[in-house]
């Protein structure tokens, strides 16, 4: 049975920044507050659609890889921020690439979105089904955001990774993984007032409001991530001591260090962006990669250990064996349209609109 090598790797974040400073000018919120409650100090907005940002990791991907579209067979794209409800944002992003002979699909599993695909495709890999896949994980959370609820809003940004795995003989690629959902507690993180659950004859309809167990999800969090590594480590037969690297789900910087201490592995061990991107859901594991590799943390045969949580209440991990290629065949320039916007001016709009929502509401 071969193994499933990632052979090609891309990110891409939007060039507009809100810093948390931008976010005290609308909502009652400080930088110390949201600095010392998540580690965050700034996020990304995005000026176009998901489908954009795909494209452009995806590119990069397939450059490194040095493959071209054409010989994808299936594209993976773990978002709950999709361009559309149909077609599905894979097909779109399928079209803009010219990847005519890839089947096309959209895994909704928040935050966990990547790992899902990641441990889908390397099993299809596996089985024989298909040879080379695209596995994208992104998210334009902030389409989504409600402004006007700040216990939400400072948490998140936009960000889209993507990897290329192929068939391998050699052993590398996702060597153990496990996935798994604790439905019971589904309504911990919820987004309300879109999808046909809720009834378009309310005045709320269209204006999503968050539930949001922050407490309950940050536990709940910790736990399953570490459960779900001891796991992936039995399978593979292997202690966290043959770790490099933790490439985890960027939610809260309390929640690495807590995941750390519970995992027993040392915090330098831990790669971090979220001071950078905020949560960027499906995107996180991705681009954290991405620019792990960037900043040459990763080494040939390295094993790197994931881990993720979100929505649903998803989780999952994966252990990676790295191959012997830890640069790219071929660079590539892609990039988004150009922004004349800062991240403030492009949510502004947005913002007002949520605060006359829930004046109307009151009054
Ligand atoms: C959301 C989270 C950062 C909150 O941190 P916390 O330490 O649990 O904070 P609390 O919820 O206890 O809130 C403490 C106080 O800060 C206030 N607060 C909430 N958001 C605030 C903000 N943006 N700015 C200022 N104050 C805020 C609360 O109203 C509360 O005030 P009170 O004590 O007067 O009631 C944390 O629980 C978390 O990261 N949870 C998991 C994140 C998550 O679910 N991610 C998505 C899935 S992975």
């Amino acid at each position: 049975m071969p193994y499933a090598e990632i052979t090609g790797w891309g990110k891409c974040v939007p060039p507009a920044v809100l810093r948390n400073e931008d976010l005290a000018t609308f909502i009652d919120t400080s930088d110390e507050w949201i600095t010392t409650r998540t580690g965050i100090k700034e996020r990304r907005v995005l000026h176009c659609n998901l489908s954009d940002m795909a494209r452009v990791a995806s590119l990069h991907a397939l450059a490194a890889a040095d493959l071209d579209p054409m010989e994808i067979d299936l594209i993976l794209l773990g978002s709950l921020t999709s361009d559309s409800q149909c077609p599905n944002t894979a097909s779109i992003v399928a079209d803009q690439l010219g990847a005519r002979n890839a089947a096309a699909i959209d895994i909704n599993s928040a935050c966990t979105g990547f790992l899902y695909g990641l441990h889908l495709g390397t099993n299809l890999i596996k089985t024989g089904a298909h040879q080379k896949i695209l596995v994208i994980g992104g998210e334009f959370i902030t389409h989504y955001m409600n402004w006007s609820q700040r216990e939400v809003a400072v948490l998140f940004g936009d960000a889209c990774g993507a990897v290329v795995i192929e068939a391998s003989e050699s052993e590398t690629g996702m060597i153990a993984s496990r996935i798994g959902c604790e439905s019971d507690a589904k309504y911990a993180i919820q987004i309300t007032n879109v999808g046909s659950g809720y009834s378009r004859l309310t005045d709320d309809f269209l204006y999503n409001a968050w539930n949001f167990e922050g407490q309950e999800v940050f536990k709940r969090a910790v736990k399953a991530m570490a459960q779900a590594s001891a796991d992936v480590l039995d399978q593979a037969g292997m202690s966290l001591e043959d770790v490099k690297l933790v490439v985890p789900h960027q939610a809260n910087k309390r929640i690495l260090d807590a995941l750390a201490k519970r995992i027993g592995i040392s915090e330098d061990k831990v790669f971090v962006n979220v001071h950078k991107y905020g949560n960027t859901s499906a995107g996180t594991i991705p681009v954290a990669l991405a620019e792990a590799l960037e900043e040459d943390r990763i080494k040939p045969g390295d094993h790197i250990l994931m881990a993720s949580f979100g929505a649903g209440l998803t989780y999952g991990a994966g252990l990676i064996k790295w191959s012997n290629r830890v640069s790219p065949l071929i660079t590539c320039d892609a990039e988004l349209p150009p922004c004349e916007k800062t991240g403030l001016e492009i949510i502004a709009s947005h913002v007002d609109r949520y605060k006359k929502h829930s004046l109307e509401s009151v009054s």
